[in-house]
């Protein structure tokens, strides 16, 4: 097989990636592991910052998210015996968000790709990477017993963090950056109707979030130990921990129901640089992770793509390498931001096992002057709104 930009996974990163570039006439072939199902099922995090709905509605793939997502001005925070407040996003720097999941933002790529006859390869076995230092790299897999091999100009490693693309760069060339938290977020997905708000609170049974997917689709977080076991949460547990960590007139409102997803996830601060070596450019989770705190993951995913099909389409259409050469460092810029906004959102959300007294009192003061100070609010408010995109100078 011949293309001229192979994308590994088919996740957020490489569909939308595959997406732009068949918009700029730029041949590709998506490679992913799993079934079509499998990447359609994953339940993720659901706020899309102003500057991702933007790459989507840019690229016609806003339709369903126009019509079905759920616009927000702004997010509460609340902590134990205080009273809630609104880091107001819209007032402070003008811009808004969208509750809209993953699963749906997955499904509409893979409709579009249906739509164009996309050439997606599922249930790839063995992905390996082939010359990637070179201009003549290429990438192999099996399938259906049979291994594959495609001829190409670049690798878009797109494979997320547990994929192969990553591992292609050199260990001397590959600096890795991490934090591991010690706890994780337990999540359930219910269909009862949200609280109108996404709420943050910190309280001293640990960190609980409430969100929402559409008008009758709630989503909850619970920060959990880090062994904890799904079989000892019960639903019933969940919503009395739940409703502990919310004031009382917040716990009143949510709506109770049986859940129809439970997963426990760890939290994780992951860097990689650089984010590109020779033919191959990494995209997405396969280069950083960030916790879900402020749920910048998949927004990182789309920036990421954003600034690497641009240089993409500049190289196709000028045969110009200046972009992709400066890719990952321009990438990088928002990466980093966005994985400092996010272990900042942690550190001030959750209860920390390690914390002392000191620990705490500091991170009751940090909120304080968050919740008193309307500079620190239009900080967050910026932080929390997302980085613009970096245009061409
Ligand atoms: N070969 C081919 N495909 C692979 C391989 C491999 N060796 N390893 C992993 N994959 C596939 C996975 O099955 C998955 O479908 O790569 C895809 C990566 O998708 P994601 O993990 O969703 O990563 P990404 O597209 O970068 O999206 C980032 O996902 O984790 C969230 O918070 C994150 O929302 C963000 C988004
Ligand atoms: C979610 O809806 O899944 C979500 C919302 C906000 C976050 C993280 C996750 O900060």
């Amino acid at each position: 097989m011949k293309t001229l930009v192979t994308i590994i996974g088919a996740g957020p990163a490489g569909m939308l990636l595959s997406e732009i570039l068949a918009r700029q006439k730029i041949d590709s072939i998506v490679v992913e592991r799993q079934s079509r199902d499998y990447v359609k099922s994953r339940i993720r995090a659901g706020v899309l910052e102003q500057t991702t709905v933007d790459v989507l509605r840019e690229n016609g793939l806003a339709d369903r998210l126009d019509s079905e997502g759920h616009v927000h001005d702004g997010m509460k925070i609340v902590w134990a015996g205080k009273e809630s407040f609104f880091i107001d996003v819209k007032k402070h720097v003008d811009k808004q968000f969208v509750a809209y999941g993953q699963t749906s933002i997955q499904e509409d790529l893979f409709a579009a790709a249906n739509r164009r006859d996309a050439r997606i390869v599922f249930n790839a076995e063995d992905v390996k990477l082939h010359d990637v230092q070179s201009k003549k790299p290429s990438v192999s897999f099996f399938s259906n017993g049979e291994r594959v091999s495609i001829e190409t100009d670049f690798i878009a490693g797109c494979d997320g963090f547990h994929g192969v693309s990553r591992q292609a760069i050199p260990h001397d060339v590959l600096k890795e950056y991490e934090k591991v938290y010690p706890f994780g977020w337990l999540g359930i997905l219910t269909e009862r109707p949200p609280l109108p708000d996404i709420v943050y609170a910190n309280h001293p049974r640990g960190f609980a979030l409430a969100s929402m997917r559409s008008p009758t689709l709630s989503r909850y977080y619970i920060q959990v130990p880090l062994d904890a076991q799904l079989v000892e949460w019960t639903d019933e547990r969940f919503w009395e921990e739940l409703r502990s960590r919310f004031p009382p007139e917040m716990a009143r409102a949510i709506v109770e129901g049986p859940s129809i997803e439970k997963s426990i996830a760890p939290l994780r601060s992951y860097v990689a640089e650089p984010m590109s070596y020779g033919s191959l450019f990494l995209a997405g989770d396969s280069a950083h992770i960030v916790p879900p705190t402020g749920a910048k993951g998949l927004n990182l995913a789309v920036s990421d793509v954003f600034y690497l099909s641009r240089a993409l389409t500049s190289f196709y259409k000028t045969g110009n390498e200046a972009l992709l050469d400066e890719y990952s460092a321009t990438a990088l810029r928002r990466v980093w931001h966005s994985v400092r906004t996010s272990w900042y959102l942690t550190n001030l959300l959750h209860r920390f096992p390690t914390a002392n007294q000191f620990d705490q009192k500091a991170q009751e003061y940090e909120l304080e002057f968050l919740r008193s100070s309307a500079s620190a609010q239009a900080a967050l408010a910026e932080q929390y709104a997302g980085l613009p995109l970096e245009e061409l100078k």
